[in-house]
Order: structure tokens, then sequence, then C-alpha cells
């Protein structure tokens, strides 16, 4: 919705110009990654799809804010970018089908869960790294961007959970999945 993209162009506009690192959750699973395409959903200012551009991958980052693209696009024009709105589900419909879609510390709503499958390729896979509840219980996180025990293990039957933990990362509570589409 419109609130988020004000919220995170905000966020960007204040940040140093240095990246993040990526993920270590990523980096650890890129040897599961299938075929060539990746889609990062809500992928911010492309920690992560700057990591996987250099690893050679066909890198789409698709989010709200114009200025988390921004940044992205200033370095690494190599990157394809979607400034799109996750909860306009019409939208994410039209989207192109990929290898693989990474999501990384962002909830998405159930709707848009269930859609995903829509979007991956014969034998695609969904990474998928957020904050555990744990990070609301003990850190005080706002429990909406948090996942529940067992919340999102569950997506379809043509799409099978292939790795679940949780991790302590940084000191934070994390949650981390893999599923691979069967067909
Ligand atoms: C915590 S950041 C994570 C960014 C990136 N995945 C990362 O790990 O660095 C959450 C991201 O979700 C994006 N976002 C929030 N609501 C959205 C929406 N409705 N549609 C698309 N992106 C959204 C924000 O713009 C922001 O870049």
């Amino acid at each position: 919705m419109k609130s988020d993209q004000t919220k995170w162009d905000f966020k960007y506009l204040q940040k140093a110009s240095i990246l993040s690192k990526p993920d270590q959750f990523f980096c650890d699973s890129i040897k599961l990654f299938c075929g060539n395409t990746i889609l990062d959903l809500a992928g911010g200012d492309g920690k992560n799809s700057i990591y996987f551009l250099q690893s050679n991958f066909d890198v789409t980052l698709l989010d709200i804010s114009i200025e988390g693209i921004k940044r992205v696009k200033q370095n690494y024009l190599e990157i394809k970018t979607i400034q799109m709105d996750l909860d306009n589900l019409n939208l994410v419909a039209q989207l192109p089908k990929f290898d693989n879609i990474i999501i990384s510390y962002f909830k998405p709503s159930y709707d848009l869960w269930k859609l995903l499958p829509d979007l991956l390729n014969s034998k695609g896979k969904i990474f998928f790294h957020t904050f555990h509840i744990d990070q609301h219980y003990q850190k005080g996180f706002s429990k909406r961007f948090c996942l529940e025990n067992n919340e999102f293990t569950y997506l379809s039957k043509e799409i099978k959970q292939v790795q679940h933990n949780k991790a302590e990362i940084d000191g934070n509570h994390i949650d981390c999945s893999i599923f691979e589409k069967i067909k």
C-alpha cells in the first residue's frame, strides 16, 4: 500500500550509501538454486540481488520503494527491477515465471503467499528467510512482521518444504525455509 512506499522511500533516502552484506542463508544455500533466474521479492536496495548477479544469475528485484530501486540501479544496471505493490494481486498474477524466488525480511500476505507457486517454473524453488516470532517475544520487534511457529510452512500440494530451521543470526531469531515445486 502507498504508506509502505512512503515509509520505505524515506528509509532508503536516509540510509548510508554503503550497501549491506547479503544474507548468509542465501550464500550458504547457493548450490541449491536451480536454473538461472531469480525473483528477489521485496528486495529493497538489493543486497541479495547484487550477490546473485555477481554469481552469474539473471536477477529481477521487485519492490514498492522507488528509492530502494534507485540505489540498486545506481551501480548495478544489469539487475532488472520492477516497482510494484505486492498488495496488488492482479499485477502479481501477471508476472512471468522464475526458477527461484527469494524472500528476505518480508512477511507476505497470505493471499500473496498462495500466488507464489504460479510464479515458479517446474522444479522451481523458494528461499524464505525472515523474523521468527521469538524476535517479538525476546527483542520486542513488531509481531505482525514475524512468522509464528509453523506459519507459512505449507504452500500447496505441488510445493514441498525441503528445509526448515530456526537460526540465531547476529543475535536475531530467524526462520529459514526452502520450498520446491514438485512438477
Ligand atoms: C525489511 S525490508 C527487506 C528488504 C530486502 N529484502 C532485504 O532483505 O534487504 C522490506 C522491504 O519490503 C518492501 N515492501 C514493503 N511493503 C511492500 C509492498 N506492499 N510491496 C512491495 N514491496 C514492499 C519495502 O520497500 C522494503 O524494501
